[in-house]
């Protein structure tokens, strides 16, 4: 068992493949945190927190002035009590009370991990995999329970939480925060990294000194966002790529969210990360149960890298899901870039029958398909084939795109509402609105209701009618514009705060209910890009566009954040036409190609335009690609170089035996008199014998890692390398 509970300490000891994380039922039936930290084979308390007399502490107990819970490291501290420092939980009650003294009242432990209701989350194939620990609590004088779900995976760092409150009470209780996770580290030597962004630069690093008080990242937009990102890491500050220890928190959670750390007065940092509290109320009727999204926890003593690669398996392996979680990906050929709106069907095959004649496996239509949308001024929702275009339907062009070998993919965007269509003109009241005030459109549309189940039944019906009818394989699915003005028509007045919540939960019940419904095709999330790439959309689409910024020096910066968190196999990355069309700059076609192809790799150009020998070259790239395809998309992956620290990027994907590696180098701007790079390669082994493709020589695991390898000299700008190499004797 990875979970123990010892009856006369009162203590749960969680372990992981190499953590253990520890708490005990302390003061008051409360849930006091000992820490989480190196695997130990027993806790004996060495580093247990000593009760101290503090000024202005307040004391429950009026004899023991050395407790207190604002000094007390807790497991899931609430509001309105004697702790001071951010609530992981704060309600109202029917009286106007806002306590909650929730106190220990019973726990269990098994094998498995329990699926969420409603909500994405990690899963195990058996359940020794891992072993999971409920614990309730209650607070008396309501009813109210939290039960506190802890689960610790036996052979990966990886421990998850998430929280379920019931109202046993008799009164409603209004939910006004409910954070999933509430972590009190003993101190503050940690740097916080978060992953900031904007559209076209999604998930930057940002990584600082902790500070005094507030600090953390957000969003109210109503997605996960661009802006912002659902995750958070603790990082002790020599911590690196390769050594030291890290603290990696990820939210499965699409919505608003709030990731917060607060350094108290006595330098001891709380951690928490769920539903935003901005905008968030639920009125938790009696009987009824109220589910949080869960936290993903990894700990890493192997710096970032580490964290990431425990990151990629278990996204990859175990929230991820469906036929495609495992497949290699499709290289498709997207016409966005290629005919933005323009296009009709003779166009659309033109440019198949150079993808087909490339090696390119999959064709997709993106917008601009349905209704009369010329522009983005019109048409979402009326999710019917424009023959003006396509005259002989979307059957037809899947066919035709069957006879040259390729599989069809189709974009759609749900999720939206053009002002100008049928669906807004029958039912204007199926956008998220108030009543009698401003709707603001935003790229010229509003945002459906997903609170609603007739606009859920909407989307669902009309969605699957047309993959019904014509031969689709792949579906992107878009999303672009935030939520404003966020009121839904069904609810009551006092209800309002519940309708972004329950626009995600809607949002998860449907894609729920298509992705079971069309197992064989592989979806691809997409928000203006990157904008809601996030592991709770990853849970229902194993991949997703990583940003609408398709060119080859920006995306070293936004793939390489991404990488932090995410599996190569997630990331869509296409190759794009120079000069490109978000920074006008120009890149050679190789340094595209090597910058895409680790990730779910593509082409997103008019490749009828391209001169003969560029043809040429990309039948090259898809055919080695396909070659390594599975290394690529799968394989571990180490980040060498970082493009924030300078003028270089590398990184690379080793095969699970490290007998096999592909590493790709690219230099930003060439340099007069330039100094040599050496490159250190990692992930190797150190023992093996390496040949590199196109290279004479032989060099050990060991001089790769250790001494580096000396890199040819580049002459230019934008130049990459990509390196291929074999253990001698695979
Ligand atoms: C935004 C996406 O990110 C693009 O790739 C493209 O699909 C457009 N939407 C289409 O409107």
């Amino acid at each position: 068992m990875a979970i123990t509970f010892d009856p006369s300490t009162k203590i749960f000891h969680l372990t992981t493949s190499a953590s253990s994380y520890v708490f005990q039922i302390g003061p008051w039936g409360r849930l006091v945190h000992l820490g989480w930290g190196r695997r130990l084979a027993r806790w004996d308390g060495a580093s247990a927190p000593r009760p101290v007399d503090r000024a202005f502490a307040p004391n429950p107990d009026p004899l023991d002035r050395t407790l207190s819970l604002d000094s007390l490291p807790q497991e899931f501290p609430t509001a309105g009590g004697t702790d001071f420092r951010s609530p992981a939980l704060r309600v109202r009650h029917a009286d106007g009370a806002v306590q909650a003294d929730l106190a220990y009242t019973g726990h269990r432990v098994a094998a498995g991990k329990p699926p969420l209701s409603g909500l994405p989350c990690a899963y195990v194939e058996t359940s020794s995999e891992a072993d999971s620990l409920e614990v309730d609590l209650t607070d008396a004088p309501s009813g109210l329970s939290a039960t506190l779900v802890y689960t610790a995976y036996r052979d990966r760092d990886v421990l998850v939480r998430s929280v379920r409150l019931r109202n046993g009470g008799t009164s409603a209780v209004e939910l006004l925060s409910v954070q999933s996770l509430s972590l009190d580290l003993g101190d503050k030597q940690y740097d916080l990294l978060t992953l900031p962004g904007a559209w076209g630069r999604e998930r930057s690093v940002d990584r600082r000194p902790l500070h005094s008080g507030l600090q953390g990242a957000e969003s109210r937009r109503g997605a996960s966002s661009h802006q912002q990102h659902p995750f958070m890491a603790l990082v002790r500050p020599g911590a690196d790529e390769t050594q030291g220890e890290v603290y990696g928190l990820l939210l499965v959670y699409s919505g608003n969210f709030a990731a917060r750390a607060e350094v108290d007065q006595f330098d001891s940092t709380r951690v928490q990360l769920g539903i935003n509290p901005e905008g968030f109320a639920w009125r938790l009727e009696p009987g009824e149960t109220f589910q949080a999204p869960e936290v993903l926890m990894v700990r890493s003593s192997e710096g970032l890298g580490g964290m990431s690669r425990t990151f990629h398996q278990l996204l990859g392996r175990r929230l991820a899901r469906g036929p495609w979680r495992d497949r290699e990906r499709p290289v498709l050929i997207n016409n966005w870039e290629a005919t933005y709106f323009g296009f009709d069907s003779d166009r659309l095959l033109a440019l198949g029958d150079e993808a087909a004649k490339a090696g390119i496996e999959l064709f997709v239509l993106d917008d601009g398909w349905f209704g009369h949308r010329d522009d983005d001024r019109s048409s979402l929702g009326d999710w019917v084939v424009d023959r003006r275009k396509l005259p002989a339907g979307l059957d037809d062009l899947g066919s035709r795109l069957l006879d040259r070998g390729m599989t069809f993919g189709l974009w759609f965007e749900p999720e939206m509402v053009s002002v100008d269509s049928d669906l807004y003109r029958s039912h204007p009241d199926w956008c998220l609105h108030t009543p009698g005030r401003t709707r603001s459109e935003g790229r010229n549309q509003l945002v459906l209701d997903l609170s609603r189940p007739d606009v859920q039944d909407f989307i669902v019906a009309s969605v699957s009618k047309v993959l019904k009818e014509a031969p689709i394989s792949y579906v992107k699915w878009d999303m672009n514009r935030h939520q404003t003005e966020a009121g839904s028509a069904l609810l009551p007045p006092d209800r309002q705060g519940e309708t972004q919540h329950r626009y995600i939960l809607g949002l998860y019940s449907v894609m729920e209910r298509i992705t079971s419904a069309f197992p064989a095709i592989l979806f691809e999330s997409c928000s203006g890009g990157g904008g809601r790439f996030d592991p709770g959309i990853l849970f229902y689409m194993p991949q997703g566009w990583t940003s609408d910024n398709t060119d080859a020096v920006s995306r070293l910066a936004i793939q390489y954040g991404t990488s932090l968190v995410y599996p190569p196999s997630s990331m869509g990355a296409h190759v794009s036409a120079v000069p490109n069309h978000q920074v006008n700059r120009s890149t050679p076609l190789a340094t595209r190609y090597h910058v895409a192809r680790t990730g779910a790799f593509g082409y997103e150009l008019d490749l009828t335009k391209l001169p003969s020998e560029e043809k040429e070259a990309l039948k090259r790239q898809v055919a080695e690609f396909k070659a390594d395809r599975g290394l690529l998309q799968f394989g571990a992956f180490y980040r060498l170089l970082n493009p924030a620290e300078g003028n270089e990027t590398a990184w690379m994907s080793v095969s699970e035996d490290r007998r096999d590696a592909v590493v790709t180098y690219v230099r930003v701007l060439g340099t007069a008199n330039a100094p040599q790079s050496v490159l250190r390669l990692a992930g190797l082994d150190p023992a093996a014998r390496y040949r590199i493709d196109g290279q004479k020589g032989v060099w050990g695991g060991d001089e790769l890692m250790g001494w580096g390898l000396r890199l040819p000299d580049l002459w230019g700008d934008f130049l990459s390398l990509s390196l291929r190499l074999r253990a001698e004797g695979s």
